[in-house]
């Protein structure tokens, strides 16, 4: 089978996608799969060889032609993070040419990308989450509103981006406009969410082997202020596998994070994000196109579980496939 790995993407996690990317390039097994790396960029989506030499994809059927031939592939396997892979777009364009992809389906994308959105569809359910006040680029900025809401320390996000690009914690009020000056250069809407002290976790729920299996569940404990980009990929935290959890707090944070992927219908990889607080697991949000690369979460969540990379890149090509 021939398989697109695609990889980049048009967001401030192009470096990650690519990083994503490659980690599956080399993990999925040569004696099942032919992989191609394809990279899509805002000013090209070309496949790319050994070589680094380049060849154009033809949108209208994701095909390339290398050396006079044409070369169709039998499914994409997502690894772009953010903008057009995980919000949606990329997984309607695959639905419209009929070709197989890894990750969950158009609305799941967009749904879950947007922050704000994902956990007001996930409220009724009595998911719980943080106090949260909204903005939109050019609304009028009422700092006394928003800790009245929130209440300080606070976190400024992006609602819609990835790898704490564009997250700030506030501390006091003075604070509050320079975090909001920075979310607003990711995304034109912005949250702002009370901060939770408690155990953060974070939890695989993937599609495995045709089955919805939760993976063992990592703690992080950030030496920065939060989670932040340099706690994710420079090393600057601990991630624990398995978390230091009670077995009730285990066993309530893996029933929320299996339930949230059931309401929504997701299918392949996700990986989403609890703070417990007086007790209860409360959700962050859910990344649907989740890090590959060797500092990311989920690989560690895996190797805990005893799947190779192989077997997780693997089953989730043959899912797709089905
Ligand atoms: N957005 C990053 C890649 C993650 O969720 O792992
Ligand atoms: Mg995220």
């Amino acid at each position: 089978k021939n398989i697109a790995i695609i990889m980049g993407g048009y967001s401030s996690e192009f470096e990650i996608s690519l990083n994503s990317g490659n980690v599956v390039y080399q993990s999925l097994n040569p004696s099942k799969f032919n992989a191609f790396r394809i990279h899509i960029f805002k000013n090209k989506w070309v496949y790319v060889n050994k070589n680094d030499e380049e060849f154009p994809i033809d949108k209208n059927d994701f095909s390339t032609t290398i050396d006079g031939e044409k070369t169709k592939f039998d499914c994409v396997f997502n690894a772009i993070h953010g903008a057009p892979g995980e919000d949606g777009f990329l997984q309607g364009y695959f639905k419209l040419i009929n070709m197989p992809q890894t990750s969950c389906d158009m609305y799941q994308a967009a749904v879950t990308y947007n922050k704000r959105d994902c956990l007001s569809v996930l409220k009724p359910y009595g998911i719980k989450t943080a106090e949260a006040f909204y903005l939109n680029l050019g609304d009028v900025i009422n700092e006394d509103a928003i800790i009245e809401k929130v209440g300080l320390p606070c976190f400024v996000k992006a609602n819609k981006a990835g790898s704490s690009f564009g997250v700030s914690k506030a501390y006091k009020k003075e604070d509050l406009k320079a975090a909001i000056d920075v979310a607003f250069k990711e995304d034109d809407e912005i949250i702002i969410e009370s901060f939770l002290d408690g155990i953060e976790v974070s939890v695989g729920v993937i599609t495995y082997k045709g089955e919805t299996k939760v993976l063992p569940i990592t703690e992080i404990v950030s030496e920065n202020d939060f989670f932040d980009y340099k706690a994710k990929y420079l090393g600057q935290s601990q991630e624990i596998t398995p978390a230091r959890l009670t077995a009730e707090q285990e066993d309530k944070v893996n029933t929320l994070a299996k339930k949230v992927y059931e309401i929504l219908k997701m299918k392949g990889f996700s990986r989403s994000e609890f703070i417990f607080k007086d007790g209860e697991p409360h959700l962050l949000e859910i990344n649907t196109v989740p890090g590959m690369t060797k500092e990311s979460i989920l690989p560690q969540q895996a190797a805990v579980a005893g799947i190779s990379l192989s077997d997780l890149f693997g089953s989730a090509i043959e899912d797709a496939l089905k």
